[in-house]
């Protein structure tokens, strides 16, 4: 009987052997892979072939299939689920398309990530019951997530089906998935409400619903997750306020992410408890009252974007984050368009970290002057400055920005000429500064901005003198020059026939006089000429 038993085992472990060979062979079959597979073929063992590895235990068995990044096309093969000891499947980041096959069973590792696979998620996988990782980000997987799963594979730790087509409502029994640290759902069209009794998760750590249709509001349970660095529900239907205590809640937390919701109330000066943000993004929802003066205690804060809110600020109160912010020497991001902030503009802004890259002040009611000192911060490559009661002049100052890539002083009470160190931004790409009271000559040194390609001063009314002729030489001058309702005068220069890639010259409401150069008839690429209300 003995003898009889072992035979059976050495036959049972031959034939799994072969139809591990079998079902390689067959998923190969179905791949076009440029010759990497070339290898796999019986002159040796599959063992040794692209890709495979096997158990170390004789007779070997096919344990992990790792072809990420392998240019592999076609579709997979369900014999791929014949791999009966098969652990590790790694396709990612090749252009596999079709079905995930129903057959993969037993997996701990699933990763199809960025590849174009299709269809319907496989109840199947639901019985991986040891699957721990199972990432399928960057495909067009539809349908459902299977509420199945989530009573099954509690062993998970990575779920991530970021960037598909599931639809649906998030199954409620993902809150058995106790092990989960990682889930992302990502870019997806799911509805309805963050399903509760989520508190069972102990450890996640990154957990975003990013850009889907949920609705309602955080369940409470989530701010029982102390192990939370990222928390990414932005681009939803959410509501609710954040609660006063979350500095308290999250001491891990890297990246704070409410943005494009409809999340209000004040923003709790707790937040400057998480001493690991580094982003935090909340534009685009309802929140309302003073920043927190405290935020400068964010020692490794790098973007605060708070754009298009309701957030306050007077003479007397609520700049103080500003000078705060001082304090943050990474900062680069600092986004507060579109609030109701008012009073003067704080002249400590000037103070900020030269790591600042970004600084955006529109569509608020701040007064005030833009400060002398503005040069100080030499990160800038974007200052927006539009829609506000801003006045006085433009700092000579601003010319030391020497990395600034735009410029827009739009709409404002700016009044004073335009300081000729502006002709020192060698990087500028737009520079706009219309509806202004800005007046005086336009500086010839502008004619040094070789990466100009928009150029705006329209409805100053009070630029006057000629237009120097050095801006009609600048190549890159492409988008638009747009110098309308000024006081310019003179004949307008040959040199415009050299701006050779221009799309639109606006040149209305002044008064230039003479001969229209016939150089302007080589501008093929014209869209728009506009000359009225002058004297050619
Ligand atoms: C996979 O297994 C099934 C069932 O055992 C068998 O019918 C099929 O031929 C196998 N496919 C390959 C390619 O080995
Ligand atoms: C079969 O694979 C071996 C390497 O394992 C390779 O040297 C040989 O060229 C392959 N044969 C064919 C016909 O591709
Ligand atoms: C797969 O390849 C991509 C790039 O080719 C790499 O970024 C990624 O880390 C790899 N994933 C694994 C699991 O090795
Ligand atoms: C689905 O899983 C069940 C149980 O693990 C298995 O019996 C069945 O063959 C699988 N279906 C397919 C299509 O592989
Ligand atoms: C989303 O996935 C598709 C493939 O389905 C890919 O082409 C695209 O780049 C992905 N988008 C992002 C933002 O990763
Ligand atoms: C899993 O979740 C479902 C739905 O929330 C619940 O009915 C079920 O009891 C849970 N199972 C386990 C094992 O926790
Ligand atoms: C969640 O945290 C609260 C306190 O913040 C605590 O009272 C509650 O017991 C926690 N729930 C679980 C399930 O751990
Ligand atoms: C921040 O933390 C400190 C010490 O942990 C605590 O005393 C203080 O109350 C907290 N501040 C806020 C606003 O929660
Ligand atoms: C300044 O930042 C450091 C961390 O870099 C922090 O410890 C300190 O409390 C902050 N100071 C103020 C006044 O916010
Ligand atoms: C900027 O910081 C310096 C040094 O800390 C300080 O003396 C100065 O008053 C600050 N400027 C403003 C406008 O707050
Ligand atoms: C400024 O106001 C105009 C007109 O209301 C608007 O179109 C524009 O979007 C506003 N903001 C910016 C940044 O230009
Ligand atoms: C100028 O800004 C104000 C807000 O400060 C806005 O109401 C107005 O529409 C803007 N005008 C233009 C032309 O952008």
């Amino acid at each position: 009987m003995c003898l009889l038993c072992s035979l059976l085992a050495v036959l049972m472990v031959a034939m799994a052997t072969a139809s591990d060979e079998a079902a390689l062979l067959a998923f190969k079959a179905q791949i076009n892979h440029g010759g990497l597979l070339a290898s796999w073929n019986r002159s040796a063992g599959f063992c040794s072939w692209e890709g495979v590895t096997c158990s170390r235990r004789r007779p070997a068995w096919v344990v992990a299939l790792l072809l990420n990044g392998t240019g592999l096309a076609g579709a997979l093969s369900p014999a791929i689920g014949n791999l009966t000891f098969l652990r590790t499947l790694d396709l990612s980041f090749n252009s596999l398309h079709g079905g995930i096959p129903a057959s993969l069973g037993r997996l701990q590792g699933l990763y199809l990530d960025d590849n174009a696979f299709s269809g319907t998620f496989p109840v199947n996988l639901s019985s991986c019951v040891s699957m721990n990782e199972m990432v399928l980000d960057n495909n067009k997987i539809g349908g459902r997530i299977p509420a199945e799963l989530g009573e099954k594979l509690t062993s998970l730790t990575e779920f991530s089906l970021s960037n598909n087509s599931f639809t649906g409502h998030i199954p409620a029994s993902l809150a058995n998935l106790s092990h989960l640290q990682i889930l992302d759902l990502t870019s997806n069209q799911l509805v309805g409400s963050i399903p509760p009794g989520l508190e069972s998760i102990q450890n996640m750590q990154y957990f975003s619903l990013y850009d889907n249709l949920l609705s309602g509001m955080l369940p409470l349970s989530l701010y029982n997750w102390s192990s939370l660095e990222v928390l990414d529900v932005a681009l939803n239907m959410l509501y609710g306020t954040i609660p006063d205590d979350i500095g308290s809640k999250f001491p891990k937390m890297k990246a704070l992410s409410l943005s494009s919701n409809h999340f209000s109330g004040p923003l709790p000066s707790s937040i400057s408890n998480m001493s690991d943000l580094t982003r935090i993004f909340l534009w685009k929802n309802r929140f309302s009252g003073y920043v927190p003066p405290t935020l400068g205690r964010l020692g490794v804060l790098q973007y605060l974007n708070l754009a298009d809110n309701r957030l306050e600020a007077n003479d007397n109160k609520g700049w103080e984050f500003i000078t705060s912010l001082a304090n943050c020497s990474r900062l680069q991001i600092l986004e507060l368009s579109v609030n109701p902030l008012g009073g003067q503009l704080p002249g400590s802004i000037v103070n900020l970290s030269t790591t600042l890259r970004d600084l955006s002040l529109t569509d608020n009611m701040i007064s005030g002057v833009i400060p002398a000192y503005i040069g100080n911060l030499v990160g800038l490559t974007r200052l927006v400055l539009a829609n506000t009661s801003i006045s006085g002049v433009i700092p000579e100052s601003i010319g030391k920005l020497k990395s600034l890539i735009q410029l827009g002083l739009y709409n404002n009470s700016l009044s004073g000429s335009i300081p000729p160190s502006l002709g020192n931004l060698s990087q500028l790409n737009g520079l706009i500064a219309n509806n202004g009271n800005l007046e005086g000559p336009i500086p010839a040194s502008l004619g040094k901005l070789k990466n100009l390609f928009e150029l705006d001063l329209s409805m100053n009314y009070r630029l006057n003198g000629s237009i120097p002729r050095e801006i009609f030489k600048l190549p890159s001058l492409s988008s638009f020059l747009d110098l309308s309702y000024n006081s310019l005068s003179g004949p307008l220069p040959n040199e415009v026939g050299s701006l050779a890639n221009l799309n639109r010259l606006i040149l209305s409401g002044n008064q230039l006089f003479g001969k229209i150069p016939d150089g302007i008839q080589n501008r093929i690429v014209l869209e728009c000429l506009l000359l009225d209300n002058n004297s050619f």
